[in-house]
């Protein structure tokens, strides 16, 4: 499976998998268990969760779903910008790595910006770092602005990634963040690939799916793919969805394809606000 490259030098699969709105009870919640192992086993090994996915709830399901197979996981979380304090933010790492049941954290992100400063935020990165507590660390939901403004404070070259919406239909960070961060290595994680679902009735979408003999879903992943330096990590709570997600991985899209892509969701044609869920 093609892959993307940290700073660190890890490379990790560009198609990995999110959690957010995963069952927390029932038949749902072993459902999303056996998804998460299954992707494991198709290669899907980056992991996306945050404190905030059912207050702790879905870290529980993650630390399910990985026992016994941590080392075969490139496990994503994040703190919420309120508990991104000296203090808080290593009580909220330290309550994530108890419901992962594990020791560390691949990669460890603000979810979004917030009011503690951020060379605070950075400091207790670097301090969870040093700890071997997190890995790496990073940010999300932060527009080409304010990247900028997190990468000239202390300890701000030392983030390895932002975490975006980023599909078919929400391409305006392909106009300045996404070169922003290829020009300095950083992989740039596209959340929501899927657009939620929504996305997977268009037109143009089906017609270019049913010319590779695969679904809407499926193509919508292989664009996010064909873009170098972009991890895209679609949710997906049942083993059937993972098996047709991982297939995205192996689709090539041609030229003509891409180009009626183009037509159907413009490119940005100039900066905008970020889009955010
Ligand atoms: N940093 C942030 O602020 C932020 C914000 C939003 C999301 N995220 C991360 O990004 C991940 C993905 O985003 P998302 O959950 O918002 O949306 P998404 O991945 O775009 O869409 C998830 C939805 O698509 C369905 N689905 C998955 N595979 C499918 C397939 N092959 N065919 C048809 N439907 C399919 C899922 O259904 P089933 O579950 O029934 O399979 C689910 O309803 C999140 O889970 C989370 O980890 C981060």
């Amino acid at each position: 499976m093609k892959r993307v490259t940290f700073p660190s030098a890890k490379q990790v699969p560009a198609l990995g998998q999110g959690t957010w709105q995963m069952a927390e009870s029932g038949a749902g919640r072993r459902a999303a268990i056996a998804a998460l192992r299954l992707g494991l086993d198709l290669g899907m090994s980056v992991i996306d969760t945050a404190e905030m996915y059912g207050e702790g709830a879905v870290e529980e399901i993650v630390g399910e779903a990985i026992e016994g197979r941590r080392d075969e996981v490139f496990l994503v979380s994040k703190c919420y910008p309120q508990n991104a304090s000296r203090k808080r933010m290593v009580e909220a790492c330290t309550r994530s790595l108890k419901r992962l049941r594990t020791d560390r954290i691949d990669l460890y992100l603000l979810h979004w910006p917030g009011s503690v400063p951020i060379e605070e935020t950075l400091d207790t990165f670097m301090r969870l770092k040093d700890e071997g507590r997190i890995l790496d660390y990073g940010i999300s939901n932060f527009d080409a602005r304010g990247i900028q403004r997190v990468w000239s404070a202390a300890g701000g070259g030392g983030i390895v990634t932002d975490q975006v919406l980023f599909n078919l239909s929400e391409r305006g960070v392909e106009w300045d963040l996404l070169p922003w961060c290829r020009k300095r290595n950083l992989p740039l994680m596209a959340y929501t690939p899927l657009g939620q679902g929504a996305l997977l009735r268009d037109p143009a979408l089906a017609k270019i799916a049913v010319r590779h003999d695969a679904t809407p879903a499926q193509i919508a992943l292989a664009w996010l793919l064909h873009k170098d330096g972009v991890l895209a990590i679609p949710k997906a709570g049942r083993v059937a969805h993972v098996q047709e997600n991982r297939k995205a991985a192996d689709i090539a899209l041609t030229p003509a394809d891409l180009a009626e892509l183009d037509n159907a969701f413009p490119p940005p044609a100039g900066p905008g606000p970020l889009a955010i869920l």
